[in-house]
C-alpha cells in the first residue's frame, strides 16, 4: 500500500479532530458536500472575521449586506448566468458511462475505462428549485451560484441609505451553490460553498487602477493570515478562460498538493452587471457625480474568495510532521490569528486542588483569548492533541502552582516552557501570541 499523501493525511486529521465531516455521513455521504465540526466552525469564523475586519470594519468606504440566497429568477437572466454559467460536459460512451468536465480530461478517451467520449455539450451549473406548491416553469427559482448578484440588485438601496459616494464598495459573506460536474480534492470543489465577495464601484476608466490596488491588497491579506508567500502567486486569465462578465481577471493561486489552483478570483466586471440589471428591470441604476453632475453606470472591481479553499490552504500550509525524542509529532503550525484555540489550560493531574486552580485560570483567560480546558489523559497526550489542532500555547497548572501561584506556558512550535506568575499570564500570552497590548 502506498503512503498517504498530504491531502489524505489532512482529510483524516480533519475527521479525527472535528474540523470537517462528510455531509450526512451515516447515509453514505453526499458528493462534494461537507459539514464543519466544532474546530472547523472556529476556524471558519476566524477567517470570516479577519476578512470582514480588513474589508469592512477598518475602512469607511465599504458597507455590508446579507442578501437572500433565493432571488427573483430574472436576476439570473440579466446576469447572464442562465445563458452562460455552464461547463462543457462529455459522457463516456464506453462501459462506465461516467460524465466528465471536458476541460478536465486529457485526450479523447474516458479517464476511467478508456472508452470513447461524446461531443461536449454545455451543462448549466445552477441548482434549480420551485417556489410555492406548483412545480411548473413559472415557479422555477435558482440557488445563487455567487453572492455578487445580491449586491448588484441592492446597489441603489445601499447608495441611497448610506452616505457613500463612488468609489465605494459593498461586501457580503454567504453560501452559494454550484452543481459542479467534476468534484474531488476534499473541500476544494464543492457543490455548496461559502464566498466572501466585495463589489467595488468606481468611475469608468478608474477600474484599471482599482484592479491593481485590490490585487495587491488581497495578496497581502493572504500573507497576513499566515500562508507562505512561496505558495502563493498571481495568475492573469487568458482571453479564453475569462468569465462571461469579465473584462480581465487575475487569480490568486495557491500551490495545492496537486499543483497551482485558484484560491481567489479578482475581476474587472466593467458595467456589465448594473447595465444588464438596468436593461432587464427597467430601473435606473446610474450614479450621479455630486460635483460634476455627470451620470454614469459605475464600473466594478470584484475580489471574490471562497472560505472553503482558504480553510483548506491554511490547513495544508500549516500541517507538518516532526520527530521528537523518537516519536512522531503532528503539528498544525497555524498563525495564532486563525488557530481554533489560542490557549489550552491543562491541569497536570485530576487532583481536585489543581482542577480548581486550572478552572479559575481558564475562566480568566477566556475573556481575552479563545481557550480550551482539558483534563483528560496523560499530559504528553494532551500536548500532542493541542499540537495537532494548532493551539499555539498551553498553560499547565501543576502542584508547584499551589505554592508559587505560577503556571508553565508551553509554546507549540518550539516546545519551550517558561514559568509565569498567574497574575502575569494574560499579558505573557498576549505577547507570545503577537497581539497588540
Ligand atoms: N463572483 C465571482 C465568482 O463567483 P469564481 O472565480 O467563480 O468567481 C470565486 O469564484 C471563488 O469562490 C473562487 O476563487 C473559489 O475560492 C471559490 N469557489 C468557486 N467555486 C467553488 C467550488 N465549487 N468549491 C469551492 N470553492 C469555490
Amino acid at each position: 500500500m502506498s503512503e498517504p499523501g498530504p491531502l489524505e493525511l489532512l482529510t483524516s486529521l480533519c475527521k479525527r479532530r472535528g474540523f470537517v465531516f462528510p455531509s450526512s455521513e451515516i447515509y453514505g455521504g453526499i458528493n462534494a458536500v461537507y459539514d464543519f465540526g466544532p474546530l472547523g466552525v472556529r476556524l471558519r469564523r476566524r477567517i470570516r472575521e479577519l476578512w470582514w475586519r480588513d474589508m469592512v470594519d477598518l475602512r469607511d468606504d465599504v458597507e455590508g449586506v446579507e442578501a437572500a440566497i433565493l432571488m427573483n429568477p430574472r436576476v439570473w437572466e440579466a446576469s447572464g448566468h442562465l445563458a452562460n454559467f455552464s461547463d462543457p460536459l462529455v459522457d463516456c460512451l464506453g462501459e462506465c458511462h461516467q460524465r466528465w468536465r471536458a476541460d478536465h480530461v486529457e485526450g479523447d478517451r474516458c479517464p476511467n475505462c478508456g472508452g470513447p467520449l461524446s461531443a461536449p455539450r454545455q451543462f448549466n451549473l445552477m441548482f434549480k428549485t420551485f417556489i410555492g406548491p406548483v412545480e411548473d416553469e413559472t415557479a422555477v427559482a435558482y440557488l445563487r451560484p455567487e453572492t455578487a448578484q445580491g449586491i448588484f440588485v441592492n446597489f441603489k438601496n445601499v447608495l441611497v441609505s448610506s452616505r457613500q459616494r463612488v468609489p465605494f464598495g459593498i461586501a457580503q459573506i454567504g453560501r452559494s451553490f454550484r452543481n459542479e460536474i467534476s468534484t474531488g480534492n476534499f473541500i476544494f470543489r464543492l457543490r455548496e460553498l461559502e464566498m466572501m465577495e466585495l463589489e467595488w464601484f468606481c468611475a469608468p476608466g478608474d477600474d484599471v487602477r482599482w484592479f491593481e490596488y485590490w490585487t495587491e491588497r488581497r495578496l497581502a491579506w493572504h500573507h497576513s493570515i499566515g500562508l507562505a508567500p512561496e505558495h502563493l502567486r498571481l495568475r492573469p486569465h487568458g482571453e479564453d478562460e475569462k468569465a462571461h462578465y469579465a473584462l480581465a481577471s487575475t487569480d490568486v493561486e495557491y500551490l495545492f498538493p496537486w499543483g497551482w489552483g485558484e484560491l481567489e478570483g479578482i475581476a474587472r466586471r466593467g458595467d456589465y452587471d448594473l447595465r444588464r440589471h438596468q436593461e432587464v428591470s427597467g430601473k435606473d441604476l446610474q450614479y450621479t457625480d455630486p460635483v460634476s453632475g455627470e451620470r454614469y453606470i459605475p464600473y466594478v472591481v470584484e475580489p471574490s474568495l471562497g472560505i472553503d479553499r482558504t480553510f483548506l490552504a491554511l490547513l495544508l500550509d500549516a500541517y507538518r510532521e516532526e520527530e521528537v525524542r523518537g516519536e512522531k509529532r503532528v503539528v498544525l503550525g497555524l498563525d495564532p490569528k486563525v488557530a481554533p484555540f489560542e490557549v489550552a489550560v491543562l491541569p497536570l493531574s485530576k487532583k481536585a486542588e489543581l482542577i480548581e486552580v486550572a478552572h479559575r485560570v481558564e475562566a480568566d483567560l477566556r475573556h481575552h483569548f479563545a481557550t480550551e480546558y482539558d483534563e483528560t489523559q496523560a499530559i504528553g497526550r494532551r500536548y500532542r492533541r493541542q499540537d495537532e489542532i494548532g493551539t499555539p500555547l498551553a498553560v499547565t497548572v501543576d502542584f508547584d502552582s499551589l505554592e508559587d501561584h505560577a503556571a508553565t506556558v508551553r509554546e507549540r512550535d518550539s516546545m519551550e516552557q517558561v514559568r509565569v506568575s498567574l497574575d502575569q499570564l494574560a499579558a505573557v500570552c498576549r505577547d507570545k501570541l503577537g497581539r497588540p497590548a
